[in-house]
């Protein structure tokens, strides 16, 4: 089915996920499959990318998140964290205007501490340029993992327990949710991982309690707004419940 017609079903469907998250997956195998270094799939992963944020902004989707480096990632061959961070300040000078004139509000989420000082401006500069996009906001998760997210937030609860900030009573979702890097936000509706895999891999813990997972066999670097748009699709078909039951 064409572009056009999935987005059509899609409106007329009308429950767009207001917050669509995304486990990039199989930049690895899509490289191998070519015979090609595993940063050529990380580079054109970049092409994915544009494609899901045209897609996003095409469905009417408010938010997405997308975990472009995990914690665990640092343990790669150092020259694959270097192609990787390089990718991203490249992502950054390529992108940032487009993104700025579409309106998108990028945020870079994570441990921001443990990037390089030249990949640090980077992201202070794409986060800058599109403050105050107000058609997408672009959530890339940087140097995040959910346990890590978990436990930051728990240190912070505990350190406004000690100074008395914080009774025990008050420590309950909605505070602790504030400690969260995705503070503010909804949790996703919907969660996509590509390469056929079946697993959370440590991404938004906490947020996906009641989110719905959607599996596509596509590589990352194949990833196309097509594609975006028949996760939401699946997506449309399913009954949330949130732990209730459905009434009518
Ligand atoms: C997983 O594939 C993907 C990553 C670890 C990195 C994702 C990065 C990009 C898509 C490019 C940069 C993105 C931005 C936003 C600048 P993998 O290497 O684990 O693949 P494999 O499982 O096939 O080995």
């Amino acid at each position: 089915m064409a572009s056009s017609e999935l987005l059509q079903k899609i409106r007329l469907n009308g429950r767009i996920p207001r917050h669509v998250a995304i486990i990039m997956d199989g930049n690895g195998r899509w490289a191998k499959q070519r015979n090609l270094p595993r940063a050529a799939g990380h580079k054109r992963g970049i092409v994915a990318v544009r494609e899901s944020v045209e897609g996003a902004l095409d469905a009417g989707i408010e938010i997405l998140t997308l975990f472009a480096f995990s914690t665990d990632n640092w343990q790669r061959p150092r020259s694959e964290v270097l192609a990787l961070m390089g990718l991203l300040r490249l992502y950054v000078s390529k992108e940032t205007q487009k993104l700025r004139e579409q309106g998108c509000e990028v945020h870079v989420l994570g441990d921001l501490d443990a990037l390089d000082a030249s990949t640090t401006k980077s992201v202070e500069f794409i986060t800058t340029e599109t403050a105050g996009g107000m058609h997408l906001r672009l959530n890339l998760m940087i140097s995040y993992c959910g346990r890590e997210e978990i436990l930051r937030a728990c240190r912070q609860m505990m350190k406004r327990a000690a100074s008395g900030d914080l009774l025990a009573e008050e420590f309950d979702e909605a505070s602790f949710e504030a400690a969260l890097f995705t503070a503010g936000l909804p949790d996703p509706d919907l969660m996509i991982r590509t390469s056929g895999e079946s697993r959370l891999s440590n991404f938004m813990l906490w947020q996906v309690a009641y989110t719905e997972l959607h599996i596509a066999s596509v590589l990352w670097p194949d990833f196309s707004r097509e594609d975006l748009f028949r996760a939401v699709l699946d997506y449309q078909e399913r009954d949330r419940r949130f732990g209730r039951v459905t009434v009518g």
